[in-house]
């Protein structure tokens, strides 16, 4: 539910219905592909075939849609910009590809700019978009693949910055009342890698748009080492905004392969969270272990515990474990998802057997 600020907000810039309105604007009924390949719709590039496809652009073809769904009782895969799924079969659901694009102030003052997009903006475009206006909160979160959508599933987070710092709100749609319904930021449950979407409402809501509530006079996180270097590097004292999106993405270039060039979903586990004891013990077996303290334990980094294992740089078959970042999991050109969620299985035991860790997956496995 709203709250009065964000009531009151929307009201000064006469935009509490704008996103309403929108059904008031004709727009072409959706269009239904048939035995469509998925293979340009997720970033690990796999080719798998989807039985229908349907693109929506607009409120009333997403009704439209969820409408006939319902009519029909047909299963629905709600897919973004494919960034964290791992197709290993073909998809007998009607996969709904967002693509509802638009980026609005909705309101400001003098700290904050209130910054609304829609699900289907690529997320980096959106990161680019206030970054280049000097407003301060996503800098750090630079290149992301995936789409606007989507961010909020996961609360995307890198460099010392997670999605749930700059959030406002958001609004969804749910898939079988076709009720919108406001999210605000306590509402979404957000965790490391975690949300309300991904746990006791998974599959049952569509975002439609996310609204951030950034700075105008921000300070920039540095916290992160490997950024503080990277400006060292760039030989800039004062970062701005500008200047921290640039060392993120210099980082994320050198170590993350470009989905693009090579099939991948990022960081295909999470990284663990474990007691303080067995963190204890395995520190003391391994005093290089690179761990950090986190709400509910002690974080763990995956791709150390994965390298450590040997995996790193390991090619087998198609798929393999990233040569400069182990949590990476690659397609080489052909690999099956079965194939990719196999070598899964394999890292998954051998670090459950040298470092008794249970990792698990950050992507979706379909
Ligand atoms: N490490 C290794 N070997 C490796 C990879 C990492 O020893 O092959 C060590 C590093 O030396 C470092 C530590 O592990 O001491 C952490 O590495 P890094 O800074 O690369 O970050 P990460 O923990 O591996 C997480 C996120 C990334 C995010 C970066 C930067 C998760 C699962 N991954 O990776 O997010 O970009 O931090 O904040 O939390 C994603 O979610 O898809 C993603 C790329």
């Amino acid at each position: 539910m709203k709250t009065d600020f964000h009531r009151s907000v929307d009201i000064q810039l006469g935009l509490l219905d704008s996103r309403r309105n929108e059904g008031t604007v004709y727009s072409p009924p959706a269009m239904i592909q048939h035995n469509v390949s998925l293979r340009q719709f997720n970033t690990f590039g796999l080719d798998v075939t989807a039985k229908a496809l349907a693109r929506v652009n607009s409120q009333d073809s997403l009704s439209e849609i969820l409408e006939n769904a319902r009519k029909n009782r047909s299963e629905l895969l709600v897919l973004g910009g494919g960034s964290n799924i791992l197709f290993t079969k073909d998809v007998s659901a009607l996969v709904v590809l967002i693509d509802m694009e638009g980026i609005v102030v909705v309101a400001e003052n003098e700290q904050d700019v209130f910054v609304r997009a829609s699900a289907g903006v690529p997320w980096h475009e959106l990161v680019m978009h206030c970054v280049s206006r000097g407003w301060g909160g996503i800098e750090n979160l630079s290149l992301i693949p995936g789409k606007v959508g989507a961010a909020p599933m996961q609360n995307i987070g890198a460099y010392g910055v997670e999605l749930k710092d700059v959030f406002l709100e958001l609004e969804a749609q749910h898939i079988h009342t076709g009720e919108s319904r406001i999210f605000s930021n306590a509402d979404c449950q957000f965790d490391y890698r975690e949300s309300i979407f991904k746990t006791s409402l998974r599959g049952q809501y569509i975002i439609k748009d996310i609204t951030l509530r950034l700075a105008k006079n921000p300070m920039v996180n540095t916290s992160y080492g490997a950024i503080a270097q990277e400006l060292d590097k760039l030989g800039v004292q004062a970062p701005s905004v500008a200047d921290v999106s640039r060392a993120v993405i210099n980082i994320r270039r050198s170590k993350l392969p470009d989905p693009a060039q090579l099939g991948n979903a990022g960081s295909f586990f999470k990284n663990p969270v474990v007691s303080e004891a067995l963190a204890q013990e395995l520190r003391i077996r391994y005093p290089e272990l690179p761990s950090y303290s986190a709400p509910k334990g002690i974080k763990l980094a995956a791709g150390w515990l994965i390298e450590q294992c040997g995996w790193k740089g390991k090619i087998v078959g198609h798929t393999g474990s990233h040569r400069d970042q182990a949590l990476v999991l690659v397609n080489y050109g052909g690999a099956t998802g079965q194939e990719v969620l196999q070598l899964s299985e394999s890292i998954m035991t051998s670090v459950r057997e040298r470092f008794g860790v249970e990792l698990e997956r950050e992507v979706n496995v379909y």
